[in-house]
């Protein structure tokens, strides 16, 4: 894909499509149309949606290994950090709407809420790759930077378990997300030696 395009073009729309669930959420809330439990709705929306982006963040590589394109490498650090930022907004909703900004109260459910814990201990996983998702970091970083964001599907995991753990009736949802993760686990291992040939080294 031609690089100026990419640059000038898709990337402000693509930024700005991941921004617009966000946006919906707070137009909501301020129109008062997140129906009865908005707190409820704003935790739901974020905590999917941080799902969903780190969900998509990792189909990046397995795309490029079975079709060859090398762009949809380029959206992979985007997709990366919208999912943290929306993780951010989520644990903002929960410590300010739900616990009123009592951190004693967020730390107790912490400790003894499991659901709670695997959640905390998957945002505590994404923040240090984040922070480290800059061209500098990688650099610097070296080897070991790829070493380090293989905590990616550390993380995944545990957002996948947070989700099946908290859902009390209908646990289809959590279930596809958790086949979703897997598939994409399986995509990761060495591909059969014909496909191989046939792709090429794949990097990431
Ligand atoms: C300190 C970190 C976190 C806290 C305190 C937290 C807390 C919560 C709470 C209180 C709920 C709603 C539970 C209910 O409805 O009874 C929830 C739901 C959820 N959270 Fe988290 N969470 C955290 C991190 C994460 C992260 C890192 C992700 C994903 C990357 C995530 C994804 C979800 C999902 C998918 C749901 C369910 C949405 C639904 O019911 O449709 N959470 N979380």
């Amino acid at each position: 894909m031609d690089d100026r395009l990419l640059r000038y073009g898709l990337k402000p729309v693509v930024f700005m499509l991941l921004l617009l669930p966000a946006a919906l959420l707070l137009a909501g809330l301020l129109r008062g149309t997140l129906g009865a439990d908005p707190v409820a709705a704003l935790l739901w929306q974020t905590g999917l949606w941080a799902l969903r982006l780190l969900l998509a963040s990792l189909a990046v590589t397995p795309l490029q290994r079975l079709t060859g394109w090398r762009w949809p490498i380029r959206w992979r650090r985007q997709l990366g950090l919208f999912a943290f930022f929306y993780a951010c907004l989520h644990l903002a909703v929960y410590a300010v709407f739900d616990r009123s900004l009592d951190l004693a109260a967020v730390w107790e459910d912490i400790v003894e809420r499991p659901f709670i814990t695997v959640g905390a201990l998957a945002f505590l996983l994404l923040a240090p790759l984040a922070a480290t998702s800059t061209r500098g970091a990688v650099r610097r970083l070296g080897p070991r930077w790829q070493q380090l964001h293989r905590l990616v599907y550390l993380a995944a995991g545990l957002a996948v378990l947070h989700y099946l753990w908290l859902v009390k009736a209908d646990l289809r949802p959590p279930l596809i997300y958790a086949g979703i993760l897997a598939v994409l686990l399986l995509l990761r291992l060495p591909l059969p030696l014909p496909w191989r040939r046939r792709l090429g080294p794949a990097s990431g």
